[in-house]
């Protein structure tokens, strides 16, 4: 069997989970579970960032101990991805002491391998970064770019890692694997980046200036640079467990690739030793209506609550669906509303309805089998000229299904959903022309047949549209399972269920004889399209 590790990004505590951090977080979910629905064995991690000099910062001016802090926000981050249905395996926090305890090590290893010195250094350090600054990252006229907050010009001794003794090791190692960076237009700016000297990475930072990290095994007077302790989350949580590193993708976004995780990350592993991962998806940014987000101006969506009034999964659909992996993307309520309206609940929605309803009025609920020869089945290529609407569909199913499993593979899941929807759409348009409720009106036989083909076959088209949907839309699928009567897909840690989903991908007119439900409520009307009750 198949392993495969992935991560995403831990998220700094110092404010509440935003979109941003919901969207990295459903799309590793969607890639865990279809990597599980394809049978291989998934290890998915995820976690908060709780060190460092923001977290302090935050901590103090609410007047809490930095601890009692992260505790309480941490479980905010817990929270959404309950309330997402994220299917992490684990939940790393990096005050763990599982996690400083691996971090400890590793700087022990290095620094007796010769890999870490200390020197004195003098110049420019950003707090709100918590980086040393260079004459190259001054503005043209001289100041510093606001990003850094306020600079200030210091003089302390410090460790270091010799990154700059890796650089040439790290440039072939690109080169040499195509796939190291997804998508792969960003191994340029890799490179780009590597085109100058690295300088060596200031890994500690003096207990005076910050308290609020772990302190280094060598020399309890500093604490370790956030970074060197938060990118060894991903090596902490398997070092116990055998066969998953080296990591199979860290999910990130696009600010963070260059040069924490593209550049120290790997070559930290290489100084110890470890196995470097073997890819990094970095995803673009969302903006909120046409602006970066920021709580100040309101350009803020809070995922839990935003879940609870318009529903996870509409949630989930509308940010696989709108972002394409890698590029950036806006999120505006209209947006969203468009796509709920016109693909969930008029579309998807409507086709489970229609499926429901009609089973209930013209076969007493229970789906019957097509009538023989009408299951679509062609034995063969469809001669558009005379081929059925049933062979039609289920020719456009096998189309469907081998094109998005292979978008799911190359992260194309937004357009994986627009084919999904458009198999859906022509299912609808296969009912249109059926016109069940036409032929219910007719006694003659061959009108009889043909009613019971188009229930089976517009039930058995729903049944593998949704087969399809299942790792973006976990709980509604699971639903649309339930109400057309077929038992639970077995649990994804089950070896049982390896293969079991190719299965369910066979167009087979598997329903015959189960018993649908009276109705379905998936995409109730978001509360903002309802008229205000008058008082
Ligand atoms: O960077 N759109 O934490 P973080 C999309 N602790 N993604 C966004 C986003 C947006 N508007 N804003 C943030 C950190 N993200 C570090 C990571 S990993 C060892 C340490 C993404 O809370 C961002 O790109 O600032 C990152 O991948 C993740 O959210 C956490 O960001
Ligand atoms: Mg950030």
């Amino acid at each position: 069997m198949n392993t495969f590790y992935i991560t995403t990004a831990i998220d700094y505590v110092n404010g509440s989970p935003h979109l941003g951090h919901a969207y990295e977080k459903v799309l590793t979910d969607v890639i865990a579970r279809f990597r599980r629905l394809m049978g291989d064995k998934v290890f998915f991690l995820t976690g908060v960032d709780e060190h460092g000099q923001k977290v302090q910062q935050t901590a103090r001016a609410r007047g809490i101990p930095p601890q009692q802090f992260c505790d309480e926000i941490s479980q905010e981050f817990r929270a959404m991805c309950a309330t997402l249905d994220i299917s992490n395996d684990d939940f790393i926090r990096t005050t763990e002491p599982r996690h400083k305890k691996v971090v400890r090590d590793l700087l022990q290893w290095l620094h007796d391998k010769g890999e870490i010195y200390k020197a004195e250094y003098r110049g420019f350090y950003s707090t709100r970064q918590e980086q040393f600054l260079q004459e190259k990252d001054r503005n043209p006229d001289g100041t510093w770019p606001e990003l850094f907050g306020e600079v200030t010009e210091i003089t302390e001794s410090n460790y270091f890692f010799k990154l700059r003794q890796y650089q040439d090791w790290l440039i072939d190692h690109l080169q040499k694997n195509e796939d190291f960076i997804f998508p792969r237009y960003r191994r340029k700016q890799v490179l780009e980046f590597l085109g100058e000297p690295l300088n060596d990475l200031c890994i500690s930072r003096p207990k005076e200036r910050l308290e609020w990290g772990i302190p280094l095994p060598f020399d309890e007077a500093f604490v370790t640079y956030v970074w060197f302790d938060a990118l060894v989350n991903y090596y902490t949580a398997v070092v116990d467990k055998p066969g998953f590193w080296p990591a199979s993708f860290h999910v990130i976004g696009k600010d963070i690739l260059v040069p924490p995780h593209a550049v120290y990350w790997p070559i930290m592993l290489k100084a110890a030793g470890i196995e470097p991962p073997r890819s990094i998806l970095a995803h673009g940014w969302w903006s909120v209506n046409g602006s970066k987000m920021s709580k100040s101006t309101g350009n803020f969506v809070e995922p839990i609550a935003f879940a609870g009034q318009y529903g996870v999964d509409a949630l989930r659909y509308f940010l696989i669906r709108e972002m394409s992996v890698g590029q950036d993307s806006d999120f505006s309520l209209q947006q969203f509303l468009a796509r709920y309206n016109a693909e969930l609940a008029n579309n998807l929605g409507n086709l489970v309805n229609r499926t429901l309803n009609m089973t209930n009025r013209f076969a007493a609920g229970i789906i019957p089998a097509a009538a023989p020869g009408g299951d679509g089945a062609t034995g063969g290529a469809v001669d558009a000229a005379a081929a059925t609407p049933e062979a039609e569909l289920r020719a456009l199913w096998e189309k469907t299904r081998d094109e998005v499993i292979s978008l799911h593979e190359g992260f194309q899941f937004h357009t994986a959903l627009e084919r999904t929807f458009a198999f859906i759409t022509a299912t609808n348009g296969y009912i249109e022309k059926r016109a069940p409720w036409k032929l219910g009106k007719s006694a003659a036989p061959a009108d009889q047949a043909l009613l019971r083909t188009a229930l089976a076959t517009m039930a058995e088209a729903l049944r593998l549209a949704n087969a399809l949907l299942a790792a973006v839309m976990p709980g509604t699928t699971a639903k649309i399972k339930a109400v057309l009567g077929l038992p639970a897909a077995p649990a994804a840690a089950d070896a049982a269920a390896a293969g079991a989903w190719r299965d369910e991908l066979v167009w087979g007119s598997r329903l015959a004889g189960n018993k649908v439900a009276e109705t379905a409520i998936l995409f109730p009307r978001p509360q903002s399209e309802k008229t205000p009750a008058k008082s």
